[in-house]
């Protein structure tokens, strides 16, 4: 922020409170945002604010979802409603809307931001309390929802592949890994592990020495047997790519025989060690932003021939064309 700090300035008019937040605004391109607490929508930047007393703030008490908008809609919308209700559901919070009013104000916003490509991303908070951990103290739970133009990751890491890590920073227990609460503390440390550390992303490992998943995204291994593996979900998020993906391969398998020519033996979840990354055919990191990702290196181990392989590229393939992109 340009502004300097002044200690001694006077309390901020309202105006300038606003003029200061939008001198920040270059850098804050976010089109349009619906807020339940005042039950409508903005276009301004500085008046997508989120009160300081949601506990969705102050003990990340709350859930979220972030979904793809491409050009035949929403990717994946009613799965991750579905998810976004169980979510709730776990831990005791009461959707501020139903589903299909959700989903409702999810297509207004995408009208006022005129965005065919852009993230949506939900958030439900305990709403405004009193500072306490008690999840009874408030007002009742919010809703703030926020659209933004979708930022592609560069073509060429989809031909070279990225690096993985495993972090040292231990899964989150059952319930708190299958709950997409605002609570990630986890998820951030492993990200800031693999970012300090130079690698792109890194998988957490159970208390057991199972690989989990990084702090956004599941993993999907094509391991030297030929087996198309995922860790289970029982101490992973559900994925709505992975899930969406892991369908797609059986379609292609049972169509063709193959996935981008190679013969896959089967197409399921199971424990994965350290050891079967590291002597892997193939990687892949899965997400909503990511679709599928090759991974080429995990640690100093190069990965099959060091670029993206072919199950990758024809899985993602058709994502795309799922995703109508
Ligand atoms: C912890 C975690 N795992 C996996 C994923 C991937 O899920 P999806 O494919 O639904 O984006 C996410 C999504 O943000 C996540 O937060």
């Amino acid at each position: 922020m340009t502004i300097p700090l002044d200690v001694h300035s006077s309390v901020l008019t309202t105006d300038e409170f606003f003029r200061r937040l939008t001198e920040l605004n270059p850098k804050r391109k976010y089109a349009a945002m619906y807020n339940s607490v005042v039950k409508g929508f903005v276009t301004d930047p500085a008046l997508m604010l989120v009160p300081i007393d949601d506990h969705l703030v102050h003990r990340g008490d709350g859930v979220f979802e972030a979904v793809r908008l491409a050009p035949k809609g929403f990717f994946l919308m009613k799965e991750h409603l579905a998810r976004l209700a169980r979510s709730a559901e776990l831990i005791g919070l009461k959707l501020p809307h139903t589903i299909e009013e959700i989903f409702e104000i999810s297509l207004k916003l995408q009208k006022i931001a005129g965005l065919s490509s852009a993230m949506l991303r939900i958030f439900i908070g305990r709403g405004p309390g009193d500072f306490s951990p008690s999840p009874y103290s408030t007002l009742g739970s919010q809703i703030y929802i926020a659209i933004m133009e979708f930022k592609p990751l560069a073509a060429e890491k989809f031909i070279e592949g990225v690096s993985l890590m495993f972090s040292t920073v231990p899964v989150k227990p059952g319930l708190f890994a299958q709950v997409k609460s605002c609570n990630y503390l986890p998820n951030v440390l492993t990200k800031k592990e693999s970012l300090d550390r130079g690698y792109d992303f890194a998988v957490n490992l159970t208390e057991q020495g199972f690989v989990a998943e990084g702090p956004t995204e599941n993993i999907l291994v094509l391991t030297a047997a030929g087996d198309l593996v995922a860790p289970k979900f029982d101490y992973t998020l559900r994925g709505t790519t992975l899930v969406r993906t892991l369908d797609l391969a059986k379609d292609l398998l049972n169509k063709t025989g193959s996935i981008g020519g190679v013969a896959v033996h089967s197409i399921g979840s199971a424990d994965l060690s350290r050891d079967d990354l590291l002597q892997a055919s193939e990687l892949m990191m899965v997400g909503t932003t990511l679709e599928v990702l090759p991974v080429t290196r995990v640690e100093s181990k190069k990965i099959g021939d060091g670029k993206g392989g072919p199950v990758a590229r024809a899985l993602r393939a058709e994502l795309l064309k799922d995703l109508g992109v």
